[in-house]
C-alpha cells in the first residue's frame, strides 16, 4: 500500500521524507487554509519536497469552474493530482478533465455507488472517508472493502485511497482490505512506528553490548 501524508505542513512532510516512506500528499482546502501561504505556491513547495503525487482540491462548484481550476492546478507541476467533489459537477468535471489526459482524485466518497461514478467517470484516485463514516456511526472500513471488492469486479483501474484515517488501526485495517493508498496525518505516520517490544528489545541489546565492549562494532 501506498503511504500519503495528509497535510500542507511543510515540516511535517520534510520529516515524513527522511523517512523514506511517504510516497505522496492529499491535501483539501481545509489543510491548506490552516498553513495560510499562497494556494499555488504552497502546492509548487510540496511538489518540490515530495516526489510523488500530490492532490490539489478545486474549490469552484460548478463543473467549468472546476474545469478551468483543474487545469491550471495541473500546470503547477507534472505530479499534481486534481481533487475534485463527489457531486454531479465534480463528476462531470472529473471526465471531462481525465479525457485530456488530466489526473483527477474524487473526494469526498462516502458510498461505493459514489465510488462507481468516479470509476466510470475516469477518475485515477477515488477518496473515501473512513473516518467521518465513523464518527457518524457507520463502520467506515466496510466502504474500502465494498469499493475495492467492486472495482476488482470490474477491473476499474481507478485506484482506492483509503482517506480521513485517524488511527494506526485505520491504517493496518485498509492495507488488509487491500486499497492502494493510505492517507494519513502525520500524527498517525508517527504512531505507526510504536511498539513497547521493539523498545525493550533495543535496550536489552544495548545493554548486553555493553557488558562486554566498550566500542561501537564499527568506527562511526
Ligand atoms: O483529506 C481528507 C481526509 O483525509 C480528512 O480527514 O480526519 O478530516 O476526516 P478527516
Amino acid at each position: 500500500m501506498e503511504f500519503f501524508l495528509d497535510t500542507a505542513n511543510l515540516d511535517e512532510l520534510r520529516k515524513g521524507v527522511s523517512w523514506g516512506i511517504v510516497d505522496g500528499v492529499t491535501t483539501n482546502p481545509t489543510l491548506i487554509a490552516k498553513e495560510g501561504k499562497p494556494f499555488e505556491e504552497h502546492i509548487r513547495e510540496i511538489c518540490e519536497i515530495v516526489d510523488g503525487d500530490i492532490s490539489a482540491e478545486v474549490v469552484a462548484t460548478d463543473s467549468a469552474g472546476m474545469i478551468s481550476q483543474g487545469k491550471e492546478l495541473a500546470k503547477i507541476h507534472k505530479n499534481v493530482v486534481v481533487k475534485c467533489p463527489l457531486t454531479r459537477d465534480g463528476i462531470m468535471a472529473t471526465s471531462a478533465l481525465s479525457k485530456e489526459g488530466i489526473r483527477v482524485n474524487v473526494t469526498l466518497c462516502f458510498s461505493p455507488g459514489q465510488a462507481l461514478l468516479a470509476a466510470k467517470a475516469g477518475a485515477y484516485i477515488v477518496s473515501p472517508f473512513v473516518g467521518r463514516l465513523d464518527d457518524i456511526g457507520y463502520t467506515g472500513m466496510e466502504l474500502i472493502r465494498s469499493i475495492v471488492q467492486i472495482y476488482k469486479n470490474y477491473g476499474y483501474k481507478t485506484k482506492v485511497l483509503a482517506a480521513s484515517l485517524r488511527s494506526p488501526t485505520h491504517v493496518i485495517d485498509s492495507a488488509l482490505a487491500g486499497a492502494d493508498i493510505g492517507t494519513m496525518p502525520f500524527k498517525v505516520l508517527d504512531m505507526l512506528f510504536n511498539h513497547p517490544l521493539t523498545d525493550k528489545g533495543l535496550d536489552q541489546f544495548l545493554k548486553d553490548w555493553a557488558k562486554v565492549f566498550q566500542e561501537t562494532p564499527v568506527a562511526g
